[in-house]
């Protein structure tokens, strides 16, 4: 069962279905547009979507507000210090800012960051800075049915030949992501990070962790790693940092609050580089673009993340989505990590071919049949198109992230995601295809804008009669 009660409540936005048909065509078929009370259940993301607790509530209200040197600063920092082992700690606004700061002092052009994954933020700012970012994931993440326990680990042998080989000179760090989020939330084990680690050390290449879920990382280490059985989240967790140079955090996630993240480093001379921009960028080294009571609640929620019956509970639920969702004879990224269920909605819906998005097409669906957003990670996330809408680059699979808030819906609206995805899967012939009728140049799912492809359209979306 869940480990908490609920003190305080928020009415669920309810819509009827003409509402939420005019909601998707005035948005274009884009749920990035639709405003979150049009929106009953959000799966979105897991990031800042979380629910406070009455602990975190209560060290905000006693958090200290000064500019330089705050308490809240201290007891934050000492907090992390604990976690990670790192004596560097940069506050900063949201994960992103840190990928900032990190990438314009250690990237520029013509290098390169190897990773298990690197998220689309991370990719960006690598790029943004001149560089080129490259994804060396292992074999099993390419088999989505496959059941290995850590299909989010880095493909060492790959690792060693770009080491070795004549690209070396051009890698200046290697990052691992935790959880694997743009490989199905897939965890990476502690026997890979700790290769990766001495393969790094053996070539002089400092090892970051993308840590945003670093403690579901270590959760699933716990259940699925058989050294690591009987052991706490929290050592586990531990021994990750500790094997690292330094990490990347986005405290969205793992960390449990609303906006938060940091800079974890090791070398001092490095550190005082960040710190210059840090300074410039988001605020003086002891705020970092947070008020006091950010620091405080971010220092609270990263222990509470850790907590065995949090975690546990988290592991619940996504399996119990998950269950439903083969239950329904929808097909998922196996097996089922913590953060989200990723539907293989290419499986399900074969007659959308990919530049007609078969993950959007069940995205809108989802949001149609049952108001429920989450968040399409297929061809309109990773493809490109010719000016005619033919298909230049498709994605390798065909992806909805349902991502699950920390602390925020029960088995009730689990259940409910269930029964609008039986109700789909039932008659997957009648969900439309989309084309596209306008887009950005670089991370386009943004802004995108859709139309359904009439030819596969059912008369409801054509404005005919429901
Ligand atoms: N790294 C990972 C692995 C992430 O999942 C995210 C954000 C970031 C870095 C960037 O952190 O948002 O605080 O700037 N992921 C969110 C998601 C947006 O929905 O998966 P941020």
């Amino acid at each position: 069962m869940e480990p908490y009660r609920i003190k305080a409540v928020e009415p669920l936005p309810r819509t009827t279905r003409p509402q939420r048909e005019a909601a998707l065509r005035r948005v274009h078929y884009n749920l990035f547009e639709l405003r979150a009370e049009e929106v009953t259940i959000d799966l979105l993301t897991d990031s800042g979507t979380g629910a406070l607790s009455s602990g975190q509530l209560a060290a905000a209200m006693s958090s200290d507000e000064s500019y330089a040197g705050s308490a809240s600063f201290h007891r934050f920092r000492d907090a992390v210090e604990e976690l990670t082992s790192y004596p560097h700690i940069l506050p900063v606004h949201q994960g992103r800012a840190a990928e900032r700061i990190l990438f314009s002092t250690l990237v520029g052009p013509g290098k390169l960051t190897l990773s298990n994954t690197h998220f689309d933020t991370t990719r960006a700012n690598v790029e943004l800075a001149g560089g080129e970012a490259r994804d060396l994931p292992c074999p099993q993440a390419r088999d989505l049915d496959g059941a290995g326990p850590f299909k989010g680990n880095i493909d060492i042998e790959a690792l060693r030949a770009v080491l070795e080989g004549p690209e070396a000179s051009r890698v200046v760090l290697v990052l691992m992501t935790v959880t694997n989020n743009g490989c199905g939330g897939q965890p990476v084990s502690m026997a890979n990070l700790a290769e990766t680690a001495a393969v790094c050390r053996r070539h002089g290449v400092p090892l970051f962790l993308d840590a945003a879920r670093f403690a579901e990382n270590a959760w699933l280490v716990t259940r699925r790693e058989a050294a690591y059985r009987g052991r706490t989240p929290r050592q586990v967790a531990q021994e990750a940092f500790r094997l690292a140079d330094g990490c990347l955090m986005s405290a969205k996630k793992d960390g449990i609050v609303h906006i938060g993240g940091f800079l974890g480093l090791r070398d001092s001379a490095l550190a005082q580089r960040c710190e210059l921009l840090l300074i410039a960028t988001e605020g003086f080294p002891t705020y970092g673009g947070l008020a006091g009571r950010d620091l405080d609640m971010m220092a609270l929620g990263l222990a509470e993340a850790l907590d065995p019956g949090h975690l546990a509970s988290r592991e619940q639920a996504a399996a119990h989505l998950a269950g439903r969702a083969r239950a329904a004879g929808v097909g998922i990224v196996e097996p089922p990590g913590l953060h989200a269920i990723y539907l293989n909605a290419g499986r399900l819906l074969p007659h959308i071919p990919a530049h007609r998005f078969p993950g959007q097409a069940l995205a809108c669906q989802l949001y149609l049949e049952g108001g429920i957003r989450s968040a399409e990670l297929g061809s309109l996330y990773l493809g490109r198109e010719d000016e005619h809408g033919e298909p230049v680059i498709s994605a390798p699979y065909e992806l909805v992230r349902l991502a699950l808030p920390r602390r925020v819906y029960t088995r009730g609206h689990l259940d409910h995601v269930g029964d609008v995805l039986a109700r789909i899967a039932d008659d997957p012939g009648g969900v439309p295809g989309y084309r596209i009728t306008g887009q950005a140049p670089i991370l386009r799912h943004f802004r995108v804008r859709l139309e359904p492809a009439h030819d596969m359209a059912p008369a409801s979306l054509r404005g005919g009669r429901v």
